[in-house]
């Protein structure tokens, strides 16, 4: 079949579109697309050419094709806040799957329950004190806990400075991550005390000055090898963060499925009665429904054609997370809250997508998705037992600000439910 010209493609009414994506925040794609009625359209972000893609059969070609690298595919003020420079992300191949190996053996289902535990345990303080009339900001305290579950979890210290300086740390390269100027200098500058203290640990596991039981996560990367040798201290404390960040990040999805509970109390009813069967459907639909993620970048290692157009090697390829999740054409009534949805359907690999598509071992699919899927179910599981209510304040949220935060960070104070 005959290849279309690239200068077919759709492109935006603005030759570059930096200012439209500010102002429309996770619905930028999405409402493009609409508008031209198409799933791939062209124009220049930040000066640079860009193509911008959404829906299943989009996420099936960023992630199913091995096509697309994620070296200079998002802005540094992004990359140095997430994953950063030397981390798995950044590598391709036969490089990327050694290092994805030593992801999943950490998060494994043993692991993953090894953590749930925790996490209830470090919960049941904070319930007592709800439960005795203390009101709470849940976004700042479940950061904190989930900071200690982590730091127990990984086998390191976890002492009150620790968690309240780390947890610090962590929620702002998260909170930041989407901001540009002095907030994002902010936010690198708190973030390279977290990259010393990684390191610190590193070098103190590999010392024997810090003996975290053998098998605990921080002990494996510290231990791990690739070809014979043990990663750089430096990389090695960005894959530690790369573990210890996105868990606390988990305090967003918290937030929101609180507020699912709390907005369609039907659902805190049925789990308090213990009837835990729609449990996973509700989680999955927290992660499609509420925004967190709005894309991903990627740029093509070689020559490939889509939808009938010949995309030239080094393509920038932006693909819409949050508006894939929110397609039509595989979700209907994508505006509703439904977990119902997932009872007798399980998502693809690529119409669900908040924490990307495709498998975990080849391509960039997270690894942490099991464990956020569990995170999400044990707070659930948690709050809906807990005897608390959420006072009057303001609860919306603004799709322009990614990631996205209901204002009030979510009040709880103890009391009749
Ligand atoms: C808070 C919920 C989370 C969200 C929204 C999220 C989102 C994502 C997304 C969208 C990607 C794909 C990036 C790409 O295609 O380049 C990704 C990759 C990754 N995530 Fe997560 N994630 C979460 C939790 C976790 C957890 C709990 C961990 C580890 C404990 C984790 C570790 C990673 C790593 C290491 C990668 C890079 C994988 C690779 O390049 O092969 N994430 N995450």
């Amino acid at each position: 079949m005959a290849t279309k010209d690239l200068s077919g493609i759709p492109r935006t009414r603005v030759p570059d579109a930096s200012l439209s994506l500010l102002r429309d925040g996770y619905v930028f794609i999405s409402s493009t697309c609409d508008r031209l009625q198409t799933d791939v359209f062209r124009t220049r972000l930040m000066l640079k050419r860009a193509f911008c893609v959404r829906g299943a059969g989009a996420a099936e070609l960023f992630y199913g094709s091995g096509l697309f690298s994620r070296k200079d595919a998002m802005p540094p003020t992004v990359v140095h806040l997430l994953q950063d420079y030397g981390s798995v992300q950044m590598l391709d191949g036969h490089a990327h799957a050694e290092r994805k190996r030593l992801f999943l053996a950490l998060l494994e289902a043993d692991g993953i329950r090894d953590f749930t535990a925790t996490l209830a345990e470090v919960w049941e303080a904070r319930a007592a004190r709800i439960a005795a009339g203390e009101r709470i900001e849940l976004y700042t305290e479940l950061n904190r806990m989930l900071t200690e579950a982590a730091l127990r979890w990984l086998g390191l210290p976890a002492t009150q400075n620790q968690v309240r300086l780390r947890s610090q740390e962590l929620s702002a390269m998260v909170d930041h991550a989407g901001t540009t100027g002095p907030h994002n200098a902010w936010a690198r500058m708190i973030r390279r005390r977290s990259e010393r203290w990684a390191a610190q640990v590193i070098a103190l596991i590999r010392s024997g000055d810090l003996t975290p039981r053998p098998g605990r996560p921080a002990d494996l990367i510290a231990r791990h090898t690739e070809e014979g040798r043990p990663l750089s201290t430096e990389v090695a404390a960005v894959e530690l963060l790369n573990v210890v960040r996105p868990i606390v990040a988990n305090a967003r999805f918290v937030v929101f499925a609180a507020l699912a509970l709390w907005q369609h109390p039907q659902w805190r009813q049925e789990f308090a009665r213990g009837d835990l069967s729609r449990l996973e459907p509700f989680v999955q639909e927290v992660r499609r429904f509420y925004p967190f993620f709005p894309l991903i970048g990627g740029r093509s290692v070689r020559p490939f054609t889509w939808r009938g157009y010949a995309f030239p090697e080094q393509s920038w390829v932006l693909l819409d997370l949050y508006g894939t999740n929110h397609d039509p054409r595989s979700w209907s009534e994508p505006g509703s809250f439904r977990p119902e949805r997932f009872v007798d359907r399980e998502p693809t690999a690529y119409d669900l997508v908040p924490q990307g598509g495709g498998p975990y071992e080849t391509g960039h699919r997270c690894p942490g998705e099991r464990l956020t899927i569990a995170t999400v179910e044990t707070m659930v599981r948690l709050l809906s037992l807990a005897d608390y209510t959420v006072p009057a304040q303001d609860l919306t949220y603004t799709m322009r600000a990614m990631p996205a935060l209901p204002r009030s960070g979510l009040i709880v104070s103890g009391g009749s439910r």
